[in-house]
């Protein structure tokens, strides 16, 4: 997704632009630009492709005197990839950057035309910020050019943009793209997320829907939709620079799984006291929970996978029936909600737009809504009526590895609470299983154990265009987090099935080599597990098993096994995912893939 910076300070503004532009890479982009005031007017440097592309034209731009600018890297919805669609966009007296999806650009389009305007890139940017400059050369005010812009758009955006009459300062304002202003030593700061400015500030204030933010050098003032003045609190994030840094990992990928036994541990463990969870939620006090009706979860990609673990989690010890479904099917499907009911949105951003409409909907039908957010002070965040913090600190690496086990290990708490408001757990049982959640760090510590046997295997998978993965209850919510994973940072086409489902058809594809990941954690149907195993093998497939260390397995059952540490069945995943993280992770690097920033992706997607 699209990255903005802007600052204005005492200092050069170049190199905090490319800082920042470096720090917001993570997100996902295809060109990136800066903008400044210099030699008496606003420049523009843009490049197609990676940031070093745009740092190789601004080597020779001394920068002395610049101290303000802007800064964006595009992910490309409007216009192809390519320098002259690359931002900042504009003309010599207002130029900006912007994040989202502009959806009425063709009407712009047509009457800015009928103004004289004309347009050089194909993109729908280009026609905001030209309409915010014919605003500013009727109103001559940049706060109230920028408001009557935002309420002449339909869709969303995030706006950074300076004027040539105004060259210190720089205006900022949003509707459903994420954009926080952030005051420092050396200046002013505002950026689509946190990460950007970490080197230089911890302090954040995110910008509301209808105000404005005005940058100088030494202030930053806020007005509201009618131009009224506002004074903001400012929040402190708990993630330090070191956070989002690769601390001599290869990637940020490898470091992230490497760190969800601390993450998890230090998740769960504040939120369990005396044995007991501790989850501080008014909105859902006993009498609450006994009375929901339906717990409807919505959420994207592995935050979706995710949900699905806490539904099998949920109905198994609280008996509450959980409905997963994705986001952006359950906000256009007019789902049959009722206020009785609970919603819990799953997002490591809390910025994704399906998961932020979905919120959104849910709200609007008076249905209570709990929110599993990592970043704080996220829309989603701030939201919904009650939010649970994953306390797994900045994930940079577009593929998720450390929020979702943090995810399920929430989720995993949050079902111990239900039981236990429930009465379909003793007190006693409640308690074990608070104690093994507790422990459940230990259990991955030792999981992350088998990276060498995931390596040796990935030597083998990295050869392969296709690859399947199935499980059944769990573990088949379990394949499709690892059929993600694998497909998103290798581009091997992968697919994860119902192991029960696969010979209604899909068995037909199986054929000598064919690559099958089998999970087998659950006791209940480990048998029938074998037996789907046995099917595909029979068909010629070389058959990857993840099983508990303690289960028999019947001779010659797989080609290769990896044996997981024996945590309580029910939370299984909580192991097996760093080793089918790392299996994709492996499988990546050996074929030379991007594995932090892999082609297409967005780490935070905030366009529908
Ligand atoms: C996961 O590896 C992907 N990067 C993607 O599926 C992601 O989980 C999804 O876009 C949801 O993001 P969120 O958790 O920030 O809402």
């Amino acid at each position: 997704m699209c990255g903005i910076i802007g600052f204005t300070g005492n200092e050069k503004a170049i190199p905090k632009l490319v800082e920042g532009l470096a720090a917001l890479e993570y997100r996902g982009y295809d060109s990136a630009g800066v903008a400044y005031f210099g030699g008496g007017i606003l420049q523009t440097v843009k490049a197609k492709g990676r940031l070093t592309n745009l740092a190789a034209r601004l080597e020779n731009i001394a920068g002395e005197g610049i101290t303000a600018g802007i800064g964006h890297t595009r992910w490309a919805t409007h216009g192809e990839v390519s320098d002259v669609n690359s931002h900042p966009h504009g003309n010599q007296r207002t130029c900006g950057v912007h994040n989202g999806i502009i959806e009425n650009y063709s009407e712009l389009s047509a009457y800015l035309e009928t103004e004289g305007y004309t347009f050089a890139s194909d993109t729908d940017t280009e026609r905001a910020i030209l309409l915010i400059d014919f605003l500013y050369t009727r109103t001559g005010d940049p706060v109230r050019a920028m408001q009557e812009a935002a309420e002449r758009i339909k869709g969303s955006f995030a706006f950074a943009v300076m004027f040539s009459e105004r060259p210190d300062s720089i205006y900022a304002m949003r509707r459903d793209s994420p954009l926080l202003a952030s005051p420092s030593d050396v200046g002013m700061f505002i950026a689509s997320d946190i990460s950007a400015v970490l080197g230089y500030t911890r302090r954040f204030a995110r910008i509301e829907e209808g105000e404005v933010a005005v940058l100088t050098r030494d202030s930053i003032e806020y007005y509201t939709r009618d131009g009224k003045r506002l004074t903001k609190e400012y929040e402190t994030t708990p993630w330090n620079p070191e956070a989002a840094e690769r601390g001599g990992y290869a990637h940020f990928m490898i470091k992230e799984i490497h760190e969800e036994p601390t993450v998890v541990s230090g998740t769960v463990r504040p939120r369990i006291r005396d044995r007991l969870p501790y989850l501080d939620l008014p909105l859902l006090t006993a009498e609450r929970i006994q009375s929901i009706r339906q717990i409807h979860i919505a959420a994207c990609g592995t935050a979706m996978h995710a949900g699905l673990i806490g539904k099998y989690a949920v109905e198994k010890l609280a008996r509450i029936p959980v409905n997963v479904e994705i986001a952006s099917e359950f906000r256009y499907r007019n789902p049959i909600l009722q206020p009785d009911d609970l919603v819990i949105l799953i997002s490591q951003s809390g910025e994704t737009a399906d998961t932020l409409a979905a919120l959104r909907l849910a709200k609007s039908k008076g249905v209570p809504t709990l929110a599993v957010v990592n970043v704080p002070g996220s829309a989603i965040a701030r939201e919904a009526d009650a939010v649970l913090y994953t306390w797994a600190g900045p994930e940079i690496a577009v593929a998720s590895t450390k929020a979702y086990s943090v995810q399920i290990a929430l989720l995993y708490l949050l079902s111990i609470h239900f039981g236990k408001a429930m009465g379909t757990i003793t007190e006693a049982e409640t308690r074990n299983l608070c104690e093994e959640l507790a422990n459940a760090h230990q259990y991955i510590e030792k999981s992350l154990g088998l990276a060498d046997h995931c390596r040796s295997i990935a030597e083998i998978y990295k050869n392969h265009r296709n690859i399947f993965f199935i499980g059944r209850g769990r573990d088949f919510a379990l394949s499709m987090e690892a059929a993600l994973k694998m497909k998103e940072i290798s581009y091997i086409h992968c697919e994860a099935y119902a192991a029960g489902e696969l010979k209604h058809g899909t068995i037909s594809l199986i054929e000598k080599g064919t690559p099958v990941v089998a999970f087998a954690t659950e006791s209940a149907v480990f048998d029938k597990m074998i037996s789907n195993i046995k099917e595909v093998r029979s068909r010629g497939a070389r058959v990857l098993l993840f099983v508990p260390e303690g289960y028999a397995i019947p001779e010659d059952t797989a080609d290769d096994i990896i044996r997981l540490p024996d945590i309580p069945e029910v939370f299984m995943p909580l192991c097996a995912a760093a080793p089918a993280q790392l299996l994709a992770y492996y499988t990546a690097v050996e074929l030379g893939c991007d594995v932090d920033k892999p082609r297409n992706l967005a780490k935070s997607v905030t366009v529908e």
